[in-house]
């Protein structure tokens, strides 16, 4: 489904500032797998995450998704495959538009009327039904802006709008991170839900361990722009939230603070 290979991406080459943020990263995910990423700050997830959706070019290497050349595609030649969540629940949807209006436009990103707001009367049931499944009262405020939402509640609703389209690659970079832990819960377990009945093939950036080892079914770890860690099946069910910090301190060469997120 996604196959990135040999990946580099060198912000400020050749001044004071060059970042090599990925070095020759490759990772492939078969269709619906559900990968979960750690790596601290710095490692280069996000940065992976953006190569994969075409925000940033890439210096070097090839990105398939489904086995297509997107490499030197643009965002929105990728848009039909590809859908996002971002940390920020501000970013990611269009505040000044209304629920619907939001989920029209992710409902036709990619198709041929692209940028169409207008939405018919079967679609507006759809999206309805869809919304009444969060059980957030959010299927009587169709017409309402999205700014009006709270951060949870925007949250949940780019979820769906992520899977109005079957068969995408969903990126979701520390889309919990904002939310207090009861709408972080409730986020985290609409996203088990939606990717596994969407069969999203799904990549989840997280800072939490223990989140990273729950959900999902293999965990990657990025350090210094590569993947040093690639676990699934029975290797990963024996390991526990000690075990990773372990392996994140060997990869680090240094103690980690007992930091709370970490732990969570
Ligand atoms: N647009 C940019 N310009 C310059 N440097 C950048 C840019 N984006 C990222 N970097 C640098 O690239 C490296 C990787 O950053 P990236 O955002 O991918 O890390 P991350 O793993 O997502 O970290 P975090 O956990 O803090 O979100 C960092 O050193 C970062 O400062
Ligand atoms: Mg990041």
């Amino acid at each position: 489904m996604l196959s990135a290979k040999d990946i580099h991406i060198t912000f400020n080459a050749g001044t004071p500032i060059e970042t090599r943020a990925l070095r020759g990263m490759s990772l492939d995910i078969p269709e619906g797998q559900f990968v979960t990423v750690i790596g601290s700050n710095g490692a280069g997830k996000s940065t992976f995450l953006n190569a994969v959706s075409g925000d940033l070019a890439i210096d070097s290497g090839t990105i398939l998704i489904s086995g297509r050349d997107v490499t030197r595609k643009p965002v929105w030649a990728r848009a039909a495959q590809v859908a996002r969540v971002f940390q920020d629940p501000m970013a990611g949807t269009c505040e000044n538009l209304s629920i619907e209006e939001n989920m029209a436009l992710a409902y036709n990103r990619g198709r041929r009327r692209g940028l169409s707001l207008a939405v018919r009367k079967p679609m507006r049931e759809e999206f309805r039904e869809r919304l009444a499944i969060l059980g957030l009262g959010l299927e009587n405020r169709l017409s309402d802006r999205i700014g009006l939402l709270s951060g949870g509640q925007r949250q949940a609703v780019s979820l769906l709008m992520a899977a109005l389209q079957p068969s995408r690659i969903l990126l979701l970079d520390e889309h919990t991170a904002a939310l207090d832990p009861r709408t972080a819960d409730f986020v985290l377990n609409l996203t088990v839900r939606i990717v596994e009945e969407s069969r999203l093939t799904t990549m989840m950036v997280t800072h939490s361990m223990r989140q990273a080892l729950d959900v999902g079914q293999r965990t990657v770890m990025l350090h210094q722009g590569n993947v040093v860690l690639d676990v699934s099946g029975d290797e990963r069910k024996g390991m526990d939230v000690p075990d990773l910090l372990a392996m994140f301190e060997r990869v680090r060469g240094e103690k980690l603070s007992d930091d709370a997120l970490l732990l969570g």
